[in-house]
């Protein structure tokens, strides 16, 4: 039983679903004409990244990224690897990068110098959660799901030690599964 160890329900489904409706609304909005390509960093923004590309009613490409920061835990260490790049080229596109969670900005900050390096036609950043006051690195992203507190949430793809990633919610984890 994955739910008893969530101590509160932060974002329900539904909450969720409509949240990324608004946010596809937005990007096919922004980017009517073009057909941008929308990169997900995996793991943590697979779930997203199927609801979102489903709400933009635009061609677009999408490729996939895995990225992880060194070291396990509840804090992200500052070192960022590629485990996988992506398949394809990304000259001259239109990027949007897909996120889970935007927190130290230590990943995106790493990912955003080496993609600009591949030049892309322009790059933005998705991410269904941010914590801005969590933020060491000048990372601002371009379309925001919700702005949350400093709490550990799982769910929707977002994990801790690789389990609750296939909770249908977003909820605050107990402190006792982490301070065990
Ligand atoms: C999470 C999340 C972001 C990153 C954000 O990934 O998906 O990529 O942390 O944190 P930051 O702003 O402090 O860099 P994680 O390394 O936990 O891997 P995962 O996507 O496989 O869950």
């Amino acid at each position: 039983m994955i739910h008893r160890d969530i101590e509160q329900v932060l974002y329900t489904e539904e909450e969720l679903r409509q949240r990324v409706k608004e946010l596809g609304g937005q990007i096919t909005a922004d980017y009517a004409g073009r057909m941008p390509m929308l990169v997900s960093v995996l793991r943590g923004s697979y779930i997203f990244m199927a609801d979102l590309t489903r709400s933009i009613n635009l061609d677009v490409t999408v490729d996939f990224m895995v990225v992880s920061s060194y070291g396990a835990g509840t804090v992200s260490s500052g070192q960022v690897e590629i485990k996988k790049d992506l398949s394809d080229s990304i000259e001259g596109r239109d990027l949007i990068i897909v996120e889970d969670i935007l927190d130290s900005g230590n990943t995106l900050y790493y990912l955003l110098d080496v993609l600009k390096a591949r030049k892309p036609a322009s790059i933005r950043l998705c991410t269904l959660m941010d914590k801005p006051e969590r933020r060491t690195k000048p990372i601002t992203a371009d379309y925001v799901g919700f702005t949350i507190p400093d709490a550990f949430i799982v769910g929707y793809g977002l994990d801790y030690d690789e389990k609750y990633r296939n909770l249908p919610y977003v909820g605050v984890l107990k402190p006792s599964v982490y301070e065990k």
